[in-house]
């Protein structure tokens, strides 16, 4: 009797253990698939300035729009994450030291990079969250690209990003996503330059690169580990202004607890009045 039911529950363990071992291939197969699926991107042409103003535009930029917070201060790359099974996410080296991007690397591929989350081979790269950048005005872009073409090289070998087999089963159930270029119009036409001022459509801007996580209704993905609702129907809406703006300058919140990672909240404390003013009068408004 006991052999029988050993012999079933090996047989259902052995059938389960198939069945895991075909959906992890499948999944593997479909993940490498997007992963080198080719967009045929048309990069905008742009002729990159390189007066002071501009590079000191840009030098802000790489701030508020969160770049230092993943490529580091120096531009020169770091390993955001690393857990075995699971895998690494590496924010290269922008910089032309050794480990940084081509000698060659130009304005085109930097286009490609940011506003659409493409390598040069027109492949996408892993977790750079261009979704938020797409519509990054020209004049910005084209700061943004002016310095950081320019920074002093870094010499910093990062180990390069690889998707493990837990980041592989998390991509396929849809829980993370790992290409941003899956959700750009790569097509959509780019603003020139944005009007600065307290008004809804200036916040709505600034926003953008909150949309990644947030999601783009600001209403945040609930449960566990989520990101909070940060429309107005959520609980920082009911923060007074100077409440809202102490807590994205200093990362605490109005009752002292801290604003945890990945809530990137170096990028908000370099923001000024104006960007805070109408990211908040957006905010509230939806
Ligand atoms: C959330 C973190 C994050 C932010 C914010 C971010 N990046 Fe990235 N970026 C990455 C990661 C990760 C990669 C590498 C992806 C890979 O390995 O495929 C990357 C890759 C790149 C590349 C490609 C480099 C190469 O060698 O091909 C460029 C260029 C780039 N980022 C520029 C920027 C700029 C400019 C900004 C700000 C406007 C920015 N990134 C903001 C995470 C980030
Ligand atoms: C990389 C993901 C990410 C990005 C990008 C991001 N946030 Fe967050 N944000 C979070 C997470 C996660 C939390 C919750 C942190 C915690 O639990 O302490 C948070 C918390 C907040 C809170 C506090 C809300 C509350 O109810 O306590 C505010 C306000 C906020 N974010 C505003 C913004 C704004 C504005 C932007 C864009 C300029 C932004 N965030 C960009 C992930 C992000």
């Amino acid at each position: 009797m006991l052999k029988k039911i050993l012999k079933w529950t090996g047989r259902t363990l052995l059938v389960i253990i198939l069945l895991a071992i075909g959906y992890y291939t499948k999944a593997h197969i479909m993940i490498g698939k997007r992963q080198h699926k080719v967009y045929a991107v048309k990069p905008v042409k742009l002729d990159i300035p390189n007066d002071s103003a501009t590079l000191a535009m840009g030098r802000r930029l790489v701030t508020t729009k969160g770049c230092t917070d993943c490529h580091d201060k120096d531009l020169g790359g770091k390993v955001l994450f690393e857990q075995k099974g699971i895998g690494r996410l590496t924010a290269r080296n922008l910089t032309k030291g050794k480990g940084g991007v081509p000698k060659d690397f130009d304005t085109d591929d930097w286009v490609r990079a940011i506003r659409h989350g493409v390598q040069r081979d027109g492949t996408p790269l892993i977790y750079m969250p261009s979704a938020g950048f797409n519509q990054l005005s020209e004049t910005d872009l084209k700061a943004v690209i002016a310095y950081c073409a320019q920074v002093p090289p870094v010499n910093r070998e990062n180990p390069p990003s690889e998707i493990g087999v837990g980041a592989t089963i998390m991509a396929d159930l849809g829980e993370l996503e790992l290409f941003e270029a899956e959700k750009i119009d790569h097509k959509a036409p780019v603003p020139m330059a944005i009007r600065e001022g307290v008004t809804p459509d200036f916040g709505k801007y600034v926003t953008q690169i909150c949309t990644g996580c947030h999601k783009p209704d600001m209403k945040g993905t609930p449960g566990e580990g989520g990101t909070p609702d940060i429309s107005s129907t959520g609980k920082s809406a009911r923060w007074t202004d100077e409440q809202f703006f102490q807590t994205l300058r200093t990362g605490k919140r109005p009752d002292g607890t801290e604003l945890k990672a990945p809530m990137p909240w170096q990028m908000t404390a370099a923001f000024s009045d104006t960007e805070m003013r109408a990211l908040r009068m957006y905010l509230k408004s939806i």
